[in-house]
């Protein structure tokens, strides 16, 4: 307990202020240390869902710990019109990963969240074309602003607000021949997610992000790559897209990006950088205390050897998730990349992701079904083994 404060004294005080957008899962949590949190009624909790795919080195890091203190104490704010040494630090590393996995020169735009990329995708994509329309696919998400929330699918998050940017296509997910219909001499740019995240934990096909290049390239449309939950390592590579043999136009990043402080990053190529000066920009936008924890997270994942952890322990747990459900009718497939891993079942996962609670462990949803699994990449494996132990209890036979 901190104080007096209880789990639902917590939730009672956010449910009378909080604008009535989140629904609340009957915890508040007040503590983290690695892979585990505490809520206030002192339960601990194993936490497979890293505040949603951000807590990439777990919670309370001491690297990041230690970065954003010393960045507090020597200078929490400055504007993007002065350079800074953590900005130009974090750009350098950046421009860096983008050319190891292109082979191309790339230039960036930070911010503050996964959304904010996107809309600066959006803009880059009309500056850079001179078109209006995107292609985006169905059950993408790719954010709730109003451009990005054109291009997510869910209608019912988008209907009520409406008109939004425009003219989007939405074509299937991983049909080829859809996509070469759709893309046209109108297309600015085509978003994907190569592993969808919030759709389900779906993974693209190799043939099928293949072909968005090709058709990109070929009508002169922006392939754009949505990595703000796949990239940053959470698949074993820094971006995602290095599995698919291809170079996009541009990525966004964000989510693990600052190990837990909020940061967004749009980079790309540098043929496709159009934008003019203030034509774009963000008043937090590169502020040297993400940027600090940022540099904090790539030390970390450098020094670490996190990529590799986090491929190994990826394909570690596949083969113990693809065991689980040679035991549980229930499931009906195990898929992702690296620790981004999904398990699909045959009825609804709220009730698992609300009995794994009970048990002191916590995971997400993923659409109806889906229960997703985004722990910490650097999970200890005997957390690993107690998650399984606990998913093993809670899921239906
Ligand atoms: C693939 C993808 N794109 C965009 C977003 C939006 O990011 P944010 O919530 O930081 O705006 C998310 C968030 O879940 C995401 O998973």
């Amino acid at each position: 307990m901190t104080g007096n404060q209880t789990n639902s004294s917590l939730i009672a005080s956010e449910t009378a202020h909080e604008i009535g957008v989140y629904p609340k899962r009957g915890i508040a949590l007040v503590r983290g240390s690695g892979s585990h949190v505490w809520d206030a009624d002192g339960k601990e909790y194993i936490d497979f869902t890293s505040g949603i795919g951000i807590a990439i080195l777990g919670h309370a890091h001491p690297r990041i710990v230690e970065a954003v203190g010393r960045q507090a104490n020597t200078l929490i704010t400055c504007n993007e019109s002065f350079a800074n040494d953590e900005r130009a630090r974090l750009l350098e590393r950046l421009a860096k990963l983008w050319n190891q996995a292109t082979r191309s020169s790339g230039r960036i735009f930070l911010c503050n969240s996964g959304t904010e990329a996107i809309e600066a995708a959006m803009k880059l994509a009309r500056a850079k074309t001179g078109r209006k329309g995107f292609v985006a696919a169905m059950n993408a998400f790719h954010g709730r602003s109003t451009g990005s929330l054109s291009l997510t699918f869910k209608p019912k998050y988008r209907e009520r607000f409406e008109p939004l940017i425009g003219p989007v296509t939405r074509v299937r997910y991983n049909d080829i021949e859809g996509l070469r219909t759709a893309v046209n001499s109108d297309t600015a740019a085509v978003f994907l997610e190569v592993i969808q995240g919030e759709g389900g934990i779906r993974p693209a096909t190799q043939e099928y992000i293949q072909a968005a290049r090709e058709i990109c390239t070929s009508a002169g449309a922006l392939l754009i790559i949505d990595e703000i939950q796949t990239g940053c390592g959470r698949t074993g590579r820094f971006f995602a897209f290095e599995y698919y043999g291809i170079s996009p136009d541009a990525v966004t990043l964000a989510k693990g990006l600052g190990g837990g402080v909020p940061i967004g990053a749009l980079i790309a190529s540098e043929d496709v950088c159009a934008f003019k000066p203030l034509e774009h920009g963000s008043t937090f936008g590169g502020n040297p205390l993400a940027c600090a924890a940022a540099n904090a997270m790539l030390d970390v994942m450098e020094k670490e050897n996190v990529l590799q952890m986090a491929a190994q322990n990826g394909s570690w747990l596949m083969e113990r998730l693809n065991a689980l459900k040679a035991r549980h009718a229930s499931i009906t497939e195990i898929r992702g990349m690296g620790l981004m891993l999904a398990i699909e079942l045959k009825s609804e996962s709220k009730p698992v992701l609300q009995a794994a609670q009970l048990r002191g462990l916590l995971v997400l949803a993923a659409g109806d079904l889906v229960v997703r699994l985004l722990p910490p990449l650097n999970t200890p494996r005997e957390d690993f083994e107690q998650a399984l132990q606990t998913l093993d209890e809670v899921l239906p036979a």
